[in-house]
């Protein structure tokens, strides 16, 4: 076979990946010709169209390192890392919803006690976090993996200020007790804008669209028998939840972060200025 023109070339690459021995790698293979085929149709390229394109998912490649994935912020910025979370964890009762895990997850932080100040000595406005996690029937799970991570009040992540594995702040690991009860104290997070100094960046520039997203607090959630959660909960009444840059906001993942007078905080501690508490229940969906 030879001479291929505009409208014989789709089917002949058809032809040729139908012959992987795979059925799944045989059908990932036609779908992705067959879209790609087609989306050249639709946009007809012109030659230095296409090699921009080239250059700019080579620029994308280059920029990824252990520290930094710009192709997964590609996926999120182009919501289809929301889609594969919706189409693999649909939600059901008594399950909490889940969203994007996002880059700035670091893995094994430190297991703290129950009640610990996970940004000691951080300036921003204290936040006491208190949640549970329970199964769909409502029973308390004890000795759940509760890992949290989130952004300072100034929208920066340990990772971003050369902390992380090293010198983890405002991240941590929690274990429920009996009750399936955890709680920890830390600083209010911010909004951020996510890294927009790379080719995702000047992608959502040439979209018109603002790389923020409305401030949130990460958790992974694991207990045995249950699926793992990935999911964050959002500040009510951030200027961002309706444009979130990675499409990632749910309403059920929407909460008050409640302003309290200095005081005796739900925990018994007196503390000596104005704090918040974020109180979320979560709940695992079995396997
Ligand atoms: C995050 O929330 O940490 C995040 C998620 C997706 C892209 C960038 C950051
Ligand atoms: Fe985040």
């Amino acid at each position: 076979m030879r001479n291929f023109d505009e409208q014989t070339i789709t089917d002949a690459v058809l032809e040729r990946v139908g012959h992987a021995e795979n059925p799944r790698i045989r059908q990932i293979s036609e779908a992705v010709v067959r879209h790609l085929h087609a989306m050249v149709r639709e946009i007809r390229p012109t030659q230095a169209e296409w090699e921009f394109a080239i250059d700019f998912l080579t620029r994308t490649g280059k920029m990824c390192d252990d520290k930094r994935q710009e192709f997964i912020l590609l996926s999120d910025t182009l919501g289809v890392s929301m889609l594969v979370d919706a189409i693999n964890h649909g939600s059901g009762p008594g399950a909490t919803e889940s969203t994007v895990l996002g880059p700035f997850y670091v893995e094994g932080p430190p297991e703290l006690e129950a009640g610990a100040d996970i940004s000691p000595g951080m300036e921003g406005e204290p936040l006491i976090v208190t949640g549970t996690v329970a199964a769909p029937d409502g029973r308390p799970l004890a000795d759940a993996i509760v890992d949290v991570w989130h952004s300072d009040d100034d929208g920066h992540y340990d990772v971003q200020k050369g902390g992380g594995a090293d010198a983890p702040a405002m991240r941590a690991r929690f274990r429920t007790d009996s009750a399936g009860r955890f709680h920890f104290w830390t600083i209010k997070p911010a909004a951020y804008p996510i890294p927009d100094d790379g080719t995702v960046g000047d992608m959502l520039k040439a979209q018109g669209r603002h790389p923020w997203r409305p401030a949130h607090v990460h958790f992974m959630i694991e207990a045995p028998g249950f699926r793992k959660l990935v999911t964050h909960v959002f500040v009510a009444g951030d200027p961002y939840l309706d444009s979130d840059a990675v499409f990632g906001v749910k309403d059920s993942l929407i909460r008050e972060f409640m302003p309290h007078p200095a005081g005796q905080a739900p925990d018994g501690r007196q503390v000596d200025r104005g704090y918040s508490h974020l109180h979320y229940d979560f709940g695992l969906k079995p396997l």
